[in-house]
C-alpha cells in the first residue's frame, strides 16, 4: 500500500477531493495527485500540493517530471482513485481514450481503479453514461456513489459525489486494509527514552520516533483503538490516538505494564535505554569540579522481556531489533528470549535507513520460524505491512 494516485477531474466536487487526499495522507499513504486542466479551474494545484506533500502532475509534457510521467505514475500506483469522476472521464475510460495525463495514466496502469462519479442528474441518467459505467464495472473498476442530494447545478437529484470518508473506506477495502483491526486495543511504545544525569543532562539515543508514530497512525487507519506511549520526540500527536508521554525507561515500564493486559497487540518500537545512572545529581555538575566525569550505571528493566514472561493467551507481542552486526542471529535470539510472536529486525548502521530516516529496510521474523526480507520502503508502508501481519496473527490466535 505504498502509493495512491488521486485523479481529480473538472467537477464542482473537486474541492471535496482535497479532503480525500488529506484523509489518505493522515492514514499514512503516499498520495500523488493528477489534475485535469478543467479541475485546475476549480481548485488550485497548490492546495493539493500542500495537502499531499507531493508535486501535482498536470500534463504529459512537464519538464520537471520527464516525458514518461504517465508510465511512472501508472507503475507506482497501488490504487488509482478518480474523484470526482465526470461523465467525460468515465466515457474516456470506457473507450480507452488517452488524450491527457490522467486518461493516459489510467490506460497504462494495471492497478485497481476506484471511481467516484459526480455530475448533473440528467448526465448521470443518460444512456451513454449508464453504458459506460456498465463497461467499467465489467472490467473491474470499482464505483462508489453517486448519492442523491443537492447538486451544484441547482435542485436535487442523483449525481452527487460520495462523501470523502466513503471514498476513503472504499479505497481501504480494495487495498485489503479496511477495518482489519476494527475496535482492537493496541499499544505502541515509541521514541528514545532519556535517563537523567543531572537537571540539564541525560543519556539518550538517536531514535526519532518516526517508526513508532507511523505504526500508531497505520493502526488507527485500520480501525484500532490506539494507545501510544511515547518517549520525547518532535513528532506531532497522531489524530485519534491516545498518547501518554514518558521520559525514562522506568516511566515507560510503568505505563506499558499497567496498560498491557488490556491490549490485544503490543508493538515495542521504542529505543529503551539499557542503562541508567545509579545516582542523579540534584544540581548541575560543574565541569571544573572534577578531572573527568565518571558515571556509574545500572541496568534498566527489559520491558519487552517482562511482557513476554507475562503474556496473556491470545495477545500478540512484537519487538524490534536494532543491530549493527549479525542482524538475523541477534534478532532470532531476541524473538525467542523475549517470547515474541514477531520481531522486526533492522540494521541501524545502513545509511539509507534506520534511526532518523523516513525509510527502513527490515526483516520480519516470526515465532513459527518464517523469515521475510522486505525491501527498503517508507516507514509508513512498513508500519502497514506489520499491522497486516499482526491482524493475520490475531485471527489465528
Ligand atoms: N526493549 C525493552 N526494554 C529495554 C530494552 C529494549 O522493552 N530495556 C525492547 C525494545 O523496545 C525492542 C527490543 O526490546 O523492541 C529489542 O531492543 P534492542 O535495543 O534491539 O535490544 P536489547 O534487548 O536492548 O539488547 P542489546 O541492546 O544488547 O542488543
Amino acid at each position: 500500500m505504498s502509493c495512491i494516485v488521486v485523479g481529480v477531474t473538472g467537477g464542482i466536487a473537486a474541492y471535496k477531493a482535497v479532503e480525500i487526499v488529506r484523509q489518505l495522507n493522515l492514514l499514512g499513504f503516499q498520495v500523488k495527485v493528477i489534475m485535469t486542466e478543467h479541475a485546475t479551474r476549480l481548485v488550485g494545484p497548490a492546495t493539493f500540493r500542500a495537502i499531499s506533500g507531493n508535486p501535482v502532475a498536470l500534463s504529459l509534457f512537464e519538464e520537471e517530471f520527464g516525458a514518461m510521467q504517465h508510465i511512472s505514475l501508472s507503475h507506482e500506483a497501488d490504487l488509482i482513485i478518480v474523484a470526482p469522476a465526470t461523465a467525460n472521464i468515465l466515457a474516456k475510460m470506457a473507450n480507452g481514450l488517452a488524450d491527457d495525463l490522467l486518461s493516459t495514466t489510467l490506460l497504462a496502469s494495471r492497478a485497481p481503479v476506484l471511481a467516484a462519479p459526480a455530475m448533473n442528474d440528467y448526465m448521470y441518467a443518460h444512456p451513454a453514461t449508464e453504458a459506460n459505467l456498465k463497461i467499467l464495472k465489467q472490467r473491474g473498476v470499482q464505483i462508489v456513489g453517486p448519492g442523491c442530494g443537492f447538486l451544484a447545478c441547482g435542485g436535487k437529484g442523483e449525481g452527487r459525489m460520495a462523501e470523502p470518508s466513503e471514498i476513503v473506506d472504499a479505497a481501504l477495502e480494495i487495498l485489503g486494509l479496511y477495518r482489519k483491526l476494527d475496535g482492537v486495543n493496541v499499544l505502541v511504545a515509541s521514541g528514545g527514552t532519556r535517563e537523567p544525569i543531572d537537571p540539564v543532562r541525560f543519556i539518550g539515543n538517536r531514535s526519532s520516533g518516526k517508526m513508532g508514530y507511523a505504526l500508531a497512525e497505520a493502526a488507527k487507519g485500520m480501525g484500532a483503538e490506539v494507545l501510544l506511549i511515547s518517549a520525547p520526540t518532535t513528532m506531532e500527536q497522531p489524530i485519534g490516538v491516545e498518547r501518554v508521554m514518558v521520559e525514562t525507561a522506568e516511566e515507560m515500564e510503568k505505563e506499558v505494564k499497567t496498560r498491557a493486559p488490556h491490549c490485544k497487540a503490543i508493538v515495542m518500537a521504542a529505543a529503551v535505554a539499557d542503562f541508567t545512572p545509579i545516582e542523579i545529581s540534584g544540581k548541575k555538575i560543574k565541569k571544573l569540579e572534577k578531572g573527568g566525569l565518571y558515571l556509574e550505571l545500572k541496568h534498566t528493566p527489559d520491558i519487552l522481556k517482562e511482557l513476554g514472561e507475562n503474556k496473556p493467551v491470545g495477545q500478540i507481542l512484537v519487538g524490534f531489533a536494532a543491530e549493527t552486526e549479525d542482524l538475523l542471529e541477534h534478532a532470532r535470539q531476541k524473538l525467542k528470549g523475549k517470547n515474541l510472536d514477531l520481531i522486526v529486525a533492522n540494521d541501524v548502521s545502513r545509511e539509507d535507513s534506520g534511526f532518523e530516516s523516513d525509510y527502513n529496510k527490515a526483516f520480519l521474523l516470526f515465532r513459527d520460524g518464517r523469515e521475510v526480507e522486505l525491501s527498503l520502503m517508507p516507514k509508513r508502508d512498513l508500519a502497514s505491512l506489520i499491522w497486516l501481519e499482526i491482524a493475520g496473527l490475531l485471527e489465528r490466535a
